[in-house]
């Protein structure tokens, strides 16, 4: 009888599948369906950025309210919505009592900012960890890659300066160097690194000529970028790795752990197959290890990680130009 049991940022899960940040999270019963049908652990939905922004700035209008001294004050700040951010807390604090499961929040940055405290809020709704997803289009030709992963740095030293649960971060696949930012990550002892962020580009609507977003679930082709850097990393940082992206199968699920991947999260797949898809992969992974003879995921974990591969030049340009020039 094999064990899928693990551990991802000194967390006990029963099993490594975890429902990535995503709808799922926005109903309470799906949560707890995620958990009768095996989910090792979910992570909530972002609270992201501009939510705070804004309930901070609803904030300022309610201290100008009856100032006699700044009345254009109250016309200066537009009607926005607001008390996103607390609803968000309740939502999650209700979710925790709803399940045992471990359950991550995700905090959704741009930029550095005094929004890190609620770092601290979400830890007190009861999560066991946080996911920090720090995403932003760089457009400004004056801003370099290398300030841009500083103020990557700067954010998760100030969430991590908030909070006593672990912290994970939620990395782009566009960095010049994902090892390098991956190492100052480990560097500031980051307990997680989450490979891939997908992010949605919108198309061209040709008849309209205007940009078109729609939600499109990702597919199986895409799981091969995360992939490869979960095995270039594994057994360098000493983070543990989550993959996403491009996990549709309980295949796909044994070749990011045979990557080296400490769990497997999961949203596309759950999305478009039901929460119930969550139980198949379970049953493949097991049935796979059966077959193999594996009885703990330490049994193959990172076995074809570059570090335990018999040719470490297969993840890099070798691979690439022995198949260009056999076509
Ligand atoms: C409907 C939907 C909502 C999502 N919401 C979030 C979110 O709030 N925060 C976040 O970091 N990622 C979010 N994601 C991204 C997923 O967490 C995941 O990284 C991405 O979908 C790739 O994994 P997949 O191939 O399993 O879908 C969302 C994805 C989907 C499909």
């Amino acid at each position: 009888m094999s064990s899928l049991g693990t551990t991802y940022m000194g967390i006990p899960l029963k099993n490594p599948i975890v429902v990535a940040a995503s709808t799922i999270s926005h109903r309470v019963d799906r949560v707890r369906m995620a958990e009768e049908v095996g989910a090792g652990a979910l992570v909530i939905s972002s609270l992201f950025e501009e939510q705070i922004q804004m309930e901070q700035q609803h904030f300022m209008e309610q201290l100008a309210v009856g100032s006699e001294s700044f009345p254009e004050a109250l016309s200066y700040f537009p009607s926005i919505a607001h008390g996103e951010a607390s609803e968000h807390l309740m939502w999650i604090e209700k979710t925790r009592k709803a399940v045992r499961m471990p359950l991550f929040a995700s905090l959704n940055a741009v930029s550095p900012g005094a929004w890190a405290h609620y770092a601290r809020q979400l830890e007190a709704t009861g999560v066991d960890g946080l996911e920090l997803n720090v995403y932003a289009v760089a457009t400004d030709p004056d801003k370099s890659g290398l300030e841009i992963e500083k103020e990557l740095y700067e954010i998760v030293e100030s969430v991590k300066a908030e909070v006593k649960i672990p912290v994970a971060v939620k990395l782009s696949p566009f960095y010049t160097s994902v090892v390098n930012v991956a190492t100052e990550l480990d560097k500031r002892q980051v307990n997680g690194l989450v490979l891939f962020n997908r992010f949605l580009q919108p198309t061209i609507e040709i008849e309209t000529e205007s940009l078109h977003n729609e939600m499109v679930y990702s597919s199986a082709q895409e799981l091969r970028v995360p992939l490869r850097w979960i095995a270039l990393l594994y057994g360098r940082v000493q983070a543990d790795l989550a993959i996403t992206t491009g996990v549709h199968s309980g295949q796909d699920a044994i070749r990011a752990l045979l990557a080296g991947a400490t769990v497997v999260q999961v949203a596309s797949s759950v999305l478009k197959n039901g929460i119930p898809f969550i139980s198949t992969i379970l049953r493949d992974i097991e049935g796979w290890m059966a077959e193999k003879g594996y009885s703990t995921l330490g049994d193959f974990r990172g076995r074809v990680s570059q570090k335990n591969c018999d040719d470490p030049f297969v993840f890099e340009r070798a691979q690439y130009v022995r198949l260009l020039l056999s076509q």
